[in-house]
């Protein structure tokens, strides 16, 4: 592969970690993702972010470096924008290539740096309005944006492209192959990375929506007009397309999200199975979208996509054991890991010899500041009363959507 030329000077580096692989080794990536790294060269020569050390990554990019041409011991200057090892797994050894090579990271950084990669030497700690000169008409100037997605992060600007290197915000899933920027895709092509921007939102930054928002609005003074994240395509025609995609995200958080309702369900022998037809009927008697996940078969790394965007969620469990059926206990912990708040939620499930099922998700839900509908339980098998009362519940609820 080659380098893919941005502008004068300004190249990308992209390797893609495949579909067999985890992201931070819990997130399914059916369509893997890519890992981009920036060359800037004027008078001297500066790469923003680096490559996980991991199935031939690194080999893959050095082909790409090589490309320019530019080798590791022409690199003046290392800019690590965040030290999440998916861009600096392979940092010790490419300084072992080039020892002279000078670092740029934020002070958290540094510590991390040291930590990470036993790396102290030829580091400048740089903050906010911090700049570095590279000749020829280049400038880099610093800005730190906390927890996107590491509380040492920071991004990058170039001031004579407009590109901002924003490493992990403004990302996506998704691996890349002949097309890097937004305006070689198709409609369908777009709308995919638009769905995977979500998905790779809700699964990496939700939880830090707060710190976007401010991100954000410490950026708009720039004129940005490319944005060049380290995962995902390059955003040159509509920058403020995924701008304004973060944005939206990031509000979801607060809401009011998509008047859309998820439905994640579960049942261990069909009783609390048997109820789901009729919740989906009901949802969709108003016209309301609604996305159904079926616990545990489907990955929470999609179901939180689902969720983070919905106004509202619907759970189907049944009691097991005087508890939450496990698998939906996992989904429930990671909701409130990633501050899946302010939702309104049903919950329907069927119970064996005892409740209890209720309990525990009232407990583990009350810091989500959830609004709860009066829940739908019964014992054993739903009779036709049941089916009938669900149906309305589902309704009802769409219903308070569209208000
Ligand atoms: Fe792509 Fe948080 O690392």
């Amino acid at each position: 592969m080659k380098a893919t030329i941005m502008g004068q000077g300004i190249y990308r580096l992209g390797v893609n970690l495949e579909s067999g692989n985890l992201f931070e080794g819990m997130w399914p990536m059916p369509d893997g993702i890519s890992i981009n790294s920036y060359v800037v060269r004027g008078e001297k020569t500066a790469v923003i972010d680096l490559v996980q050390d991991i199935n031939g990554l690194p080999a893959e990019f050095e082909e790409e470096l090589h490309s320019i041409p530019v080798v590791a011991k022409e690199v003046d200057y290392m800019i690590i924008n965040h030290m999440e090892p998916d861009h600096t797994g392979w940092l010790p050894e490419f300084y072992r290539q080039n020892p002279d090579m000078e670092f740029f990271v934020t002070k958290k950084g540094a510590k991390m740096l040291k930590a990470f990669c036993g790396i102290s030497g030829n580091v400048h700690v740089v903050a906010t309005g911090d700049s570095l000169d590279l000749g020829d008409g280049k400038e880099l100037v610093f800005y730190e944006a906390p927890n996107l997605h590491w509380p040492e992060t920071m991004v990058t600007y170039e001031t004579g492209s407009g590109i901002l290197f924003s490493c992990d915000a403004f990302g996506s899933y998704g691996a890349i192959r002949d097309k890097v920027f937004d305006d070689q895709l198709s409609s369908e092509e777009h709308e995919f990375f638009m769905k995977e921007a979500l998905r790779y939102y809700a699964n990496i930054i939700a939880g830090f929506s707060m710190f976007v928002e401010k991100a954000i609005t410490k950026l708009k003074p720039l004129d940005i007009k490319a944005i060049a994240p380290s995962h995902g395509i390059i955003w040159r025609e509509r920058p403020d397309a995924i701008i304004d995609a973060y944005a939206k995200f990031a509000r979801y958080m607060n809401g009011p999200a998509e008047p859309e309702i998820t439905v994640i369900w579960s049942s261990m022998y069909g009783n609390t199975g048997k109820v789901v037809d009729s919740i989906i009927r009901g949802i969709r008697s108003q016209g309301v979208p609604v996305h159904v996940h079926r616990v545990p078969d489907d990955d929470v790394g999609f179901i939180l996509a689902s969720a983070w965007k919905s106004s509202a969620i619907v759970l189907g469990m049944p009691t097991y054991e005087y508890r939450m059926f496990p698998p939906m206990a996992w989904v429930i912990d990671m909701f409130a890991r990633k501050k899946v708040i302010k939702k309104k939620v049903l919950r329907f499930g069927s119970f064996g010899w005892s409740g209890g099922a209720e309990k525990e998700l009232q407990q583990l839900t009350s810091r989500l500041q959830w609004d709860f509908m009066e829940p739908l339980e019964w014992q054993g098998a739903p009779d036709d009363k049941v089916l009938t009362a669900a149906e309305k519940a589902a309704s009802d609820l769409a219903a308070s959507l569209k208000q």
